[in-house]
C-alpha cells in the first residue's frame, strides 16, 4: 500500500486496508532481569509458552490478514528449545522474518541455521558495553552478548542478506555510552537503533521515573550526544538506523515523558501481539482481545479495535516514541530547528544497504 493510500485509510477509518508488519511475542519467560521490563518476573515454566501448532496458525492468518513482514520477539525468542521450528515454519508460509533477542543464549548452531532460514535481520538489545552497567541495567554478561553480536557479524559478512542490528535502550544510565556503541556497530559492519525508555504499556510507571528517567541536567547531556548522533547519521555513511528526526525528539520525549506524532497511523499498519498472546493497537495501548480465543483476522477489524483506533484519531493515545512504531517514513514526525527535511526512517543504515 502506498503511503497516500495509507493516509487515506486513517481519514476514512479503513481496518481492511492491509497492514504491513506483524510484531509476535511468541513467549513472556525471560532470563535477564532489565529493569525497564517485567517479562522476567514471570514463570520460568516452559510448558507456559504458546504452542507450535498456535503459533504457525496465527501465523497462517497473519498472511490471510496480508501481513508479509514478521518480527518475532518475546521474552527471549532464544530459550525456546523449537524457536527454529517457529521461524522455519513463518518463513514456510511466504513471511520475510526478523527476530530481536537479549544475545544471552543465542548458539553458533542459532546462527547458522538463521542465515540458512534466510532470516533477514537479527536485533541484539545491548545497553553498555561495560560489565558493570550491563550487569546493572540488564542482569545480563556483556562478553556473552557481545560474542553473540560478534558471532552474528562474522555471519552477516558471509551473507550480507542477514543483516544485523544493536537494539539501545535509553536511560540516564547509559547516556555515554551510545557514542561507544554506535562506534562498536561501525567496527562490526552492522547497524544500531536508540530508543528510550517507556512507561506506556508497561504498568511500571513510578519505577521507571525513580530509577531510570533522566534529570533535567542529564536531559541536558543527552542531549549534546544525540546532537552528535544526529551529525553523524547525517553524514549518510553511519551504522545509525534511527533516523535524524526520530532521534531529535528524544530529549523531548523526557522532558515531556511522552510524544505523540499528529497523527499515527501504527493501529493501521502494525498488527502487535504480546506475551499474553493478546492483540493491542500498539504496544503502549491496552489489549483488545486474545489469539488464543479470537483469531487474528477478526481481532483486527473488532469493535474493541475500532474503539481503540477512534481514541487514537481523537488524539486520545498515551504516546509514545516506541522506535518499532515511530522510526518509519510513514510516521510523519513535526521538524525540528537544525534537522533539516527528514531523510526517512526505515530503520536501515548506511550499512545495510545493498552497495
Ligand atoms: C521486550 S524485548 C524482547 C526481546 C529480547 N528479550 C530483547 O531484550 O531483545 C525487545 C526490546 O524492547 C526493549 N524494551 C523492553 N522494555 C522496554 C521499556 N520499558 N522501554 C523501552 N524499551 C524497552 C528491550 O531493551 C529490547 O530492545
Ligand atoms: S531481555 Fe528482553 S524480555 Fe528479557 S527482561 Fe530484558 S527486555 Fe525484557
Ligand atoms: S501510543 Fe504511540 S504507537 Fe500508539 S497510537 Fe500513540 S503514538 Fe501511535
Amino acid at each position: 500500500m502506498t503511503d497516500p493510500d495509507l493516509l487515506e485509510a486513517f481519514l476514512r477509518d479503513d481496518p481492511q486496508a492491509p497492514p504491513r508488519t506483524a510484531f509476535v511475542n511468541i513467549l513472556k519467560r525471560c532470563n535477564a532481569r532489565c529493569r525497564y521490563c517485567t517479562d522476567w518476573r514471570a514463570s520460568r515454566d516452559p510448558r507456559g509458552d504458546p504452542s507450535r501448532k498456535l503459533l504457525r496458525a496465527l501465523f497462517a492468518d497473519l498472511v490471510e490478514l496480508g501481513i508479509a513482514d514478521l518480527v518475532v520477539s518475546g521474552g527471549e525468542p532464544f530459550l525456546r528449545r523449537d524457536v527454529l521450528d517457529v521461524l522455519a515454519d513463518a518463513v514456510a508460509l511466504g513471511l520475510a522474518v526478523r527476530v530481536i533477542s537479549n544475545g544471552s543464549a543465542l548458539t553458533r548452531d542459532h546462527v547458522d541455521a538463521l542465515a540458512r532460514l534466510g532470516v533477514g535481520r537479527v536485533g541484539i538489545s545491548i545497553d553498555s558495553l561495560s560489565e558493570t552497567r550491563m550487569r546493572e541495567l540488564r542482569g545480563l554478561p556483556v562478553k556473552r552478548v557481545m560474542a553473540s553480536i560478534e558471532m552474528l557479524a562474522a555471519q552477516h559478512r558471509d551473507n550480507p542478506a542477514m543483516r544485523v542490528s544493536l537494539f539501545v535502550t535509553v536511560t540516564r544510565h547509559n547516556i555515554d555510552d551510545l557514542l561507544p556503541l554506535a562506534a562498536y556497530a561501525e567496527k562490526l559492519g552492522i547497524s544500531i537503533q536508540f530508543q528510550p525508555v517507556h512507561w506506556a504499556g508497561t504498568g511500571t510507571e513510578q519505577e521507571i521515573l525513580e530509577e531510570l528517567w533522566p534529570t533535567a541536567a542529564e536531559v541536558d547531556r543527552l542531549a549534546v550526544v544525540i546532537g552528535e548522533l544526529v551529525s553523524w547519521q547525517q553524514t549518510g555513511t553511519s551504522p545509525i538506523a534511527s533516523s535524524d528526526r526520530y532521534l531529535a525528539q528524544m530529549p523531548g520525549f523526557f522532558v515531556n515523558r511522552t510524544f505523540r506524532p499528529a497523527r499515527c497511523t501504527v493501529a493501521y499498519t502494525d498488527v502487535v501481539i504480546d506475551q499474553d498472546l493478546n492483540m493491542r493497537p500498539c504496544w503502549s495501548m491496552d489489549p483488545v482481545g486474545s489469539v488464543a480465543r479470537e483469531t487474528a483476522s477478526r481481532l483486527w477489524t473488532s469493535e474493541q479495535m475500532r474503539a481503540a483506533r477512534a481514541q487514537i484519531r481523537k488524539g486520545g493515545c498515551p504516546g509514545c516514541l516506541y522506535s518499532c512504531h515511530i522510526n518509519k517514513p510513514h510516521v510523519e514526525l513535526p521538524s525540528i530547528p537544525g534537522i533539516p527535511e527528514s531523510r526517512g526512517g526505515e530503520g536501515v543504515s548506511a550499512l545495510d544497504r545493498p552497495v
